[in-house]
This record gives structure tokens, C-alpha cells and sequence, in this order.
């Protein structure tokens, strides 16, 4: 029998919650599917700095990188906020992302038939569906360039670096020109190339790697301001969006909102090999945390992905997005409660789950 080993990265306030659930449903699908996982703790954020010391120990790294795949649940709150930002929670996600090479995060924003109403768009802007894929450069870009303070004019003053190689640019075009030929053939390549020289050099590599590899891809470029406001427009134009780091954060946020599901999306970030770190899109939310409202769909949906994408199960990672599918017919946490449903909580969310599986 296949036998998979993941380290779970439960973090902080409705993380550990949340990802409980997921692993529950793995389980059930690894019985069902015919294979096993093997689960293993380490520590990442809040957690991680008050046990210690610091948002990423180097057992962490250690594990994931010997491990099949990586769960991630959410890290962050208030208690972290006033300590120093080289060890704040989020520099330790910044950390695991660039200490396993994760350069690839695929973000993909849908609508769930089942909760249409739940997008602030209107209706006839959606139209019948929604499926757009942010595909964005994780481990380069200005939240990983050179920063700091100095003196200005005889005033404080700070910096951060935005800088892409070639090499940077290239691998990441290639990863969403292939997402492109597995979905439906568009390629929306997003910079500031009127403003910015690193996305001139975005802009030009893009379009060459088009030309030389993928000349069957659609390839469009836009700038970032004006697809923010296209992504409220007519978001139906888009199919797969490839940008920069801190470019994706910003749209990946406004196209999850689009699909009226932030609690339902989950995310994928993939290195050169196979294994990947899997989480969902949403924070940690400390305000409800011990509270049993958390939505465990995303992390449930997370944890499919990763069966998808690293461990070539992919009739189990269909079979866990049919069963999320399904329970929302009936059954809703409060983020997505509308009348006529069952609210439940988190848990009875992931035991719904599995009773579908
Ligand atoms: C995200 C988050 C992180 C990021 C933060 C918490 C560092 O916003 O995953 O999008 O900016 O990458
Ligand atoms: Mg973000």
C-alpha cells in the first residue's frame, strides 16, 4: 500500500482547528482510496515564537524537506504584532517558502454554484461561472529584496528592493503557460512595465518564453492597476494571471473576495520537485478561534490539492471536492450561512465531510 508522510503546520489562531478537520478527511479518503498518511507537527509563526523563540525553527525546515507534502493551516494574530518584523509569524511563512524554493503559488479564485449569492458582484458580471487561476511568483520580488533604514536629508527613511532575474521570470512563466494549456488556453501576464524596470524585463521574458515555448497560449499583458480594475469589471475575460510577488498577494486577495468565498479557497505553493506546501487562502482569524465557527472547507480543499498535485491521487482529490460540493447543498458555517441551511461548526463541517466520502 502507498504510504505518504506529511508534516502539518498547524500555526495559530483558528489553524490547528481547522486543519484537525482536514486530516480527518484525508484519512477518510486514504481508507477509502487505498493508501496511507503518515502525519508529523512542526512548528511555523506565533506558535513557533512563543515555544522557540523564533517564527521558523530549523527542525521545520528539516521536516518539510523530508517529507512527502506539507499542510499549512494559518499563522499570525494580534499577540505577534509588536514584536520585530524579522520575527514576526508572517516572516516565518516568508522563510519556509524560500527555505524550500516554493516559487510557484497557484491561487485559484472560483465561484461555488452553491454560493453564487455570495459574491458581491452582480449577477449577469459573473454570468455562469467563474474560474480564474492566480498564478504568483512566491520567493522573489520586493518582499524578498534588499531592505532597510538610513538617513535621508537628515531624516529617517526606509527602502525595499523589487529585483527579478531572467531565470525567476522564466520559471514562472513556464509554470502558469502550462496551467494555461491544462485549462483554457489564456495567459494574462500582469506588471507595472509603464512605471517599473524590473517589470520591463517581466514584460519582455514573458512574451519571449511565449513565443519560444507556448506559442499555442493566448498571451495577454496588463498593467497592475488596470487589472484590478478589470478583475471587478469583467472578470470572465480572465483564465489564468501570472505577476510578480507582491503583485499576486494584492489581485489573489481581490479575486478570492470576487468569488464571495474566502473561506472556501485554498492554494498551492510548488518548488521544482514534487512535494509543495498546501494551505488556505484565508488568515488566521484569532477573533474566532476556540469558537467552532472556523470554515474548514479551505484547508479540506487544500489538503485535496496537495493530493492532486504531489501525491498522484487524484481520484481522492476529486472525490473530497465532489464531498465539499455536496455539503454545501445542506450544510453551512456561519461565514457562508444563508437561510434554509444547516449551520454547523467546524467540526460537524468536517465530519459532514467524511460521512460523503
Ligand atoms: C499571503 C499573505 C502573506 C503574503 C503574508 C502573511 C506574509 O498575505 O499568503 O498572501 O503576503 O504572502
Ligand atoms: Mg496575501
Amino acid at each position: 500500500m502507498k504510504s505518504y508522510q506529511i508534516v502539518l503546520l498547524k500555526g495559530d489562531g483558528i489553524g490547528p482547528e481547522i486543519v484537525t478537520q482536514a486530516v480527518k478527511v484525508l484519512d477518510r479518503a486514504a481508507g477509502r482510496f487505498g493508501f496511507t498518511v503518515s502525519y508529523d507537527e512542526a512548528l511555523l509563526g506565533g506558535c513557533a515564537i512563543d515555544a522557540a523563540g523564533v517564527p521558523l525553527p530549523p527542525e521545520t525546515i528539516e521536516k518539510c524537506k523530508a517529507a512527502d507534502s506539507t499542510l499549512l493551516g494559518a499563522v499570525g494574530g494580534p499577540k505577534w504584532d509588536t514584536v520585530p518584523g524579522n520575527l514576526r509569524p508572517e516572516a516565518g511563512l516568508l522563510g519556509i517558502r524560500g527555505a524550500l524554493g516554493l516559487f510557484a503559488n497557484l491561487r485559484p479564485a472560483r465561484i461555488f454554484e452553491q454560493l453564487r449569492e455570495a459574491s458581491p458582484l452582480k449577477a449577469e458580471i459573473i454570468g455562469d461561472d467563474l474560474d480564474i487561476m492566480v498564478v504568483r511568483e512566491l520567493t522573489g520580488g520586493i518582499y524578498f529584496g534588499e531592505r532597510g533604514r538610513r538617513t535621508v536629508n537628515g531624516f529617517e527613511a526606509a527602502y525595499d528592493t523589487e529585483m527579478y532575474s531572467v531565470p525567476e521570470i522564466e520559471r514562472i512563466a513556464r509554470v502558469a503557460f502550462r496551467m494555461a494549456q491544462k485549462r483554457g488556453g489564456r495567459l494574462c501576464s500582469v506588471d507595472k512595465a509603464n512605471v517599473l524596470e524590473s517589470s520591463r524585463l517581466w514584460r519582455a521574458t514573458v512574451e519571449r518564453i511565449g513565443k519560444e515555448e507556448y506559442p499555442d497560449i493566448e498571451l495577454s499583458n496588463l498593467y497592475v492597476d488596470n487589472c484590478a480594475m478589470q478583475l471587478v469589471r469583467n472578470p470572465k475575460q480572465f483564465d489564468v494571471i501570472v505577476t510578480s510577488n507582491i503583485f499576486g498577494d494584492i489581485l489573489s486577495d481581490e479575486a478570492s473576495m470576487i468569488s464571495g468565498s474566502i473561506g472556501m479557497l485554498a492554494s498551492a505553493s510548488l518548488s521544482e520537485g514534487k512535494s509543495g506546501l498546501y494551505e488556505p487562502i484565508h488568515g488566521s482569524a484569532p477573533d474566532i478561534a476556540g469558537t467552532g465557527k472556523a470554515n474548514p472547507l479551505a484547508t479540506i480543499l487544500s489538503a485535496a490539492m496537495m493530493l492532486r498535485y504531489s501525491l498522484d491521487e487524484p481520484q481522492a482529490a476529486q472525490a473530497i471536492e465532489d464531498a465539499v460540493s455536496e455539503v454545501l447543498k445542506t450544510a453551512r458555517t456561519p461565514d457562508i450561512y444563508t437561510e434554509g441551511m444547516r449551520q454547523v461548526t467546524c467540526e460537524e463541517m468536517g465530519d459532514l465531510v467524511c460521512g460523503l466520502l
